[in-house]
């Protein structure tokens, strides 16, 4: 086991930086997963901490050890990649063992270090087999086999459920969580799927054009977002913004103006002053529709019913598209009803002209 520290990690290919400037501390056995869109860097940074690509500027500590100019063989860690990456002319169990073979274990020792992987993984059934026998959910478990079999102390993830179907996903991400607990080991996990995040992370960092925009567990990321970034980022359906401005600001928090005559409190301690323009943030959960005279007028533009939840899509002065509320099933709306909005004071986001968070 291995706590991990990146200190100013920094990657260029040519000219083009990639990453510029990670620095975090990663604890002994935790579950981290790097989360953001295609392209943030999360693969690159993954790669950096493998020591598949060298790093341009920064350190990377792994325990006490400073490992930037070791090798990837060297650094107690184990990759499972997306693709799967078996050798498609050995059996599950060569596949499992070559890399212990290579690395000059003894037979009997590597044979039970398969087995115990086997076990764990439930694919003793399998081990005979050839890659092209198996189901993609089969052979993502043998990547995984490999990794254990090789005991590091760190294992790192590249989106190794992505290729699979969503039911065998939602099987794969608690077998992994068990997995993680289990083992004990630190593991850090790439997705640009925020379900896996929130679902699998003791931490998750949130990843944009190579920086971190916040790192936090999951549901204080949610709960307490530092920026419109990460705000309409984690959560499905994201988060509703729209248009305000300061009306009134006193200790207790802000009064914001939407549209014409509209009024929202919200509890913010750090104010701004009156008139400036702010993005008010509400979680489709936190938003609740009804006749009352305060709310914010709202026409109800298209209905959702999902069965154990209705969206509800409405219009609000002040924002250019619907916001999405979330409504028990069993409510009755139609298209086109007009009614208002309210929103909890300690449930409003609000941030300023540069997107961070007024909390
Ligand atoms: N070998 C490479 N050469 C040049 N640019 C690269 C290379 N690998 C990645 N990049 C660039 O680095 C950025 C981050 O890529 P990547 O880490 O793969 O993103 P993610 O995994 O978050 O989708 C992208 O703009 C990508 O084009
Ligand atoms: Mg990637």
């Amino acid at each position: 086991m291995a706590t991990l520290t990146l200190a100013g990690i920094r990657k260029s290919y040519g000219d083009v930086e990639t990453l510029h400037g990670i620095d975090l501390s990663i604890a002994d056995g935790e579950f981290i997963v790097f989360v953001g869109p295609s392209g943030c860097g999360k693969s690159t940074l993954l790669r950096t901490i493998c020591g598949l690509e060298d790093i341009s500027a920064g350190d990377l500590h792994i325990g006490e050890r400073r490992v930037n100019d070791i090798a990837p063989a060297q650094r107690g860690i184990a990759m499972v990649f997306q693709s799967y990456a078996l050798y498609p002319h050995m059996s599950v169990f060569e596949n499992m063992a070559f890399g212990l073979k290579l690395a000059g274990h003894d037979k009997t020792a590597a044979r039970d270090a398969v087995l115990r992987a086997a076990q764990i993984l439930c694919i003793e059934p399998l081990l005979e087999r050839k890659p092209k026998e198996l189901s993609g959910g089969q052979r993502q478990r043998v990547a995984i086999g490999r990794a254990i079999v090789r005991k590091p102390d760190v294992f790192l993830f590249d989106e190794p459920l992505s290729n699979l179907d969503a039911s065998l996903r939602v099987q794969m991400r608690i077998e992994l969580a068990n997995l993680h607990r289990e083992l004990g080991a630190t593991m850090i996990y790439v997705t640009h799927d925020q379900v896996e995040a929130m679902t699998l992370a003791d931490r998750i960092v949130v990843l944009n054009a190579g920086r971190i925009e916040q790192v936090g567990a999951p549901l204080a990321l949610y709960h307490q977002p530092d920026n419109l970034f990460v705000a309409g980022f984690m959560g499905s359906p994201r988060m509703n913004f729209f248009k305000g401005r300061v009306q009134a600001s006193s200790p207790a928090g802000m009064t914001l103006a939407v549209g014409e005559r509209a009024l929202l409190e919200s509890t913010s301690s750090r104010n701004l002053p009156v008139g400036a323009a702010v993005t008010i943030g509400a979680r489709p959960e936190h938003i609740t529709l009804g006749d009352n005279p305060d709310g914010i007028p709202a026409r109800i533009h298209a209905i959702e019913h999902l069965g154990d939840v209705s969206y509800l899509y409405v219009m609000v002065a002040g924002s250019d598209e619907p916001l999405v509320v979330r409504c028990a099933p069993e409510q009755d709306w139609q298209v086109d009803q007009q009614t208002a909005l309210t929103i909890t004071p300690t449930r409003l986001h609000v941030f300023d002209a540069d997107g961070k968070a007024c909390r």
